[in-house]
């Protein structure tokens, strides 16, 4: 199939944290247009099942090929753990941000690493899968978050609540390995709460964060493939199945570039729905 260089870059999260990917994204191609789908509605996928996941994955990425978008970045761990159940479904290349999480890991090389997730990616093995296919001598520690990301996804950052479900998540692993000084940011929306995560471990001194690799990702793909727009500036589509009052303000908080108003997407449906 062939894809116009105007054609959109899509980016896809469960919820607003894939919104730290197109910040990246207008950071670094801010010719591009962006059209970005928040599943709210139905985050947290992270405690959900495989095939939910998928099951859902697949309508998202369905409204995405309708926007003609020509790659997507899904900005969104637990989703990306399940790369290989859709990508072949779809005509355009799908960026990895757990990938692309691995590949900034490996740049990096510490002997351990802590990563802290959604339930789902932690238990799916795929940051220590990726990891150690090239760089088996690195210790990756995977840590899951039950609430979390549904705790930012409100939109309050209520810091009493998620410093108690930092200690719950990520006070075990930091008591066993105080030697440990990096972390993954293994979910799209803990860079918006890197402060907290910092305030409470301050051992921490080296973040990783994949959606700047993601985003470089994208772009030398873009590139190679002789698909980067020459539009001149980029415009912003922001869909959200949830609540576009809190998408907006969160845009603002991040400091994404606006322009047009947030609109209100239809939600994928569940299984059992
Ligand atoms: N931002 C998503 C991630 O990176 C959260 C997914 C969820 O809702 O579980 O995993």
């Amino acid at each position: 199939m062939m894809f116009t260089a105007n054609a959109p870059i899509g980016v896809l999260d469960a919820g607003f944290g894939g919104y730290t990917v197109v910040k990246e994204l207008q950071r670094i191609v801010p010719q591009e247009s962006i059209v970005f789908y928040g599943d709210g509605k139905n985050q947290p996928y992270g405690n959900r099942q495989r095939e939910e996941i998928v099951h859902l994955t697949k309508q998202c990425l369905s409204f995405l090929q309708k926007k003609e978008v020509k790659v997507v970045a899904v900005g969104c761990n637990t989703i990306s753990t399940l790369i290989d159940e859709y990508q072949n479904d779809f005509p355009f290349k799908i960026f990895s941000i757990v990938r692309a999480g691995s590949d900034a890991l490996i740049q990096q090389h510490p002997k351990k690493v802590i990563m802290l997730s959604t339930m789902f990616t932690a238990q799916s093995g795929c940051y220590e899968r990726y990891i150690h296919a090239e760089c088996p001598d690195i210790e990756v520690i995977p840590q899951g978050s039950k609430w979390l990301a549904r705790l930012i996804e409100d939109g309050d950052f209520n810091k009493r609540k998620i410093a108690e479900e930092l200690k719950a998540s990520l006070g075990h692993a930091v008591e066993l390995h105080p030697d440990v000084d990096t972390l993954i940011l293994g979910c799209t929306h803990f860079p918006l709460v890197k402060d907290i995560i910092v305030e409470l471990y301050p051992q921490f001194t080296h973040l990783i964060n994949p959606a700047a690799v993601q985003a470089q990702q994208v772009k030398e793909y873009l590139e190679k493939s002789d698909l980067l727009s020459d539009n001149g500036t980029g415009d912003f589509q922001i869909y959200t199945t949830s609540d576009c009052a809190v998408y907006t303000r969160l845009a603002n908080v991040v400091g994404l570039h606006m322009t047009a108003p947030v609109k209100l997407a239809p939600a994928p449906v569940t299984l059992r729905t």
